[in-house]
């Protein structure tokens, strides 16, 4: 059931609350993939109801980003949730989800701010705000929905670490679930954003799984120190790639890495052209 209104949805919910039943929910931007089918298909396993929710959230892309021409596929969207027996499609409006345009600013808007250690590295520091916008519009679903599971994805771990500090914080009722990244036969990790990349693009973009296969490769066979692990790395890239950053973090807490462990996760974000593509892998064994 496709549902566009605030109202509606608490509605659906009320009902499923008095009958005692468990609520999931799956918040993405739309286009949906491979990737995101595989956090819906968790949801539908586990919940007695599914609720995926399709909004390209303005607050979360930063002036120059890519949210006019952000693929918008609500249709197929839907077609594909119905298939994978999702009970509600919560695809709400700009105006729905922010009535005021000023509320886009936040000197008149309550925004949920992750702590600085956690957004000033990574994604957070060429992207500044959008974990800003990630919090607030998630806060806002979970306070919709009222979810008692919420399904997130590796893909964006440091959106999922941000997220679950959040939760924790917050005192926040909800079960965050992380799931597995999805990746083509290729490696390339699916995203919304492979649209952009043209056939060769697609080529160069396995630079970032080979990458990190490779790191991970060498951490089993023995070497733990970071410097010459990431020397492996550059023999992969060409003229077509531009790093933005190759950096070994604590999984839990974003911490840097001199000597990886199990516990570290192997963070890639490199622009081919102006797609900027992003990656990452567990060194945990087992
Ligand atoms: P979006 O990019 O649409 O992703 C929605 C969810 O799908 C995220 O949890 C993301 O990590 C997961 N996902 C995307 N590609 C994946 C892949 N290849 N394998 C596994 N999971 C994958 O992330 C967002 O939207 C937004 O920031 C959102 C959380 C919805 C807030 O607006």
């Amino acid at each position: 059931m496709l549902i566009h209104t605030i109202k509606e949805v608490r509605e659906k919910i009320e009902e499923w609350k008095k009958q005692g039943l468990t609520i999931g929910l799956v918040p993405t931007m739309g286009a949906l993939h491979n990737g995101h089918l595989s956090l819906i298909k968790k949801c539908v396993e586990k919940c007695d109801k599914t609720v995926v929710s399709v909004f390209v959230n303005p607050i979360q892309f930063c002036p120059g980003e890519d949210l006019d021409k952000y693929p918008r596929t609500l249709d197929a969207d839907e077609k594909l949730c119905k298939d994978a027996g999702v009970d509600i499609v919560f695809a709400p409006s700009p105006q729905e989800m922010y009535p005021d345009a000023q509320m886009m600013s936040n000197d008149f808007f309550t925004y949920v701010i992750p702590p600085f250690f956690y957004t000033d590295k990574l994604c957070g520091k060429s992207r500044v705000g959008h974990f800003d916008g990630v919090c607030t519009v998630v806060n806002k679903l979970f306070n919709i929905v009222q979810p008692d599971f919420a399904f997130f994805g590796e893909k964006d771990r440091q959106q999922l670490i941000i997220l679950k500090k959040m939760v924790k914080d917050l005192n926040i009722p909800v079960q965050i679930i992380p799931c597995p990244i999805v990746r083509e036969e290729s490696g390339l990790a699916l995203s919304s954003r492979n649209k952009y990349l043209s056939d060769n693009d697609k080529k160069n973009a396995l630079a970032l799984s080979k990458i990190l296969f490779n790191i991970k490769a060498c951490y089993n066979n023995g070497i733990t120190d970071v410097k010459a692990l990431t020397e492996t790395a550059y023999s992969y890239l060409n003229n077509n790639h531009s790093l933005e950053y190759l950096e070994f973090r604590d999984a839990e807490n974003l911490e840097e890495k001199k000597t990886a462990d199990d516990n570290t996760v192997v963070f890639i974000a490199l622009k081919i052209g102006d797609v900027r593509l992003i990656d990452n892998i567990s060194l945990a064994r087992g």
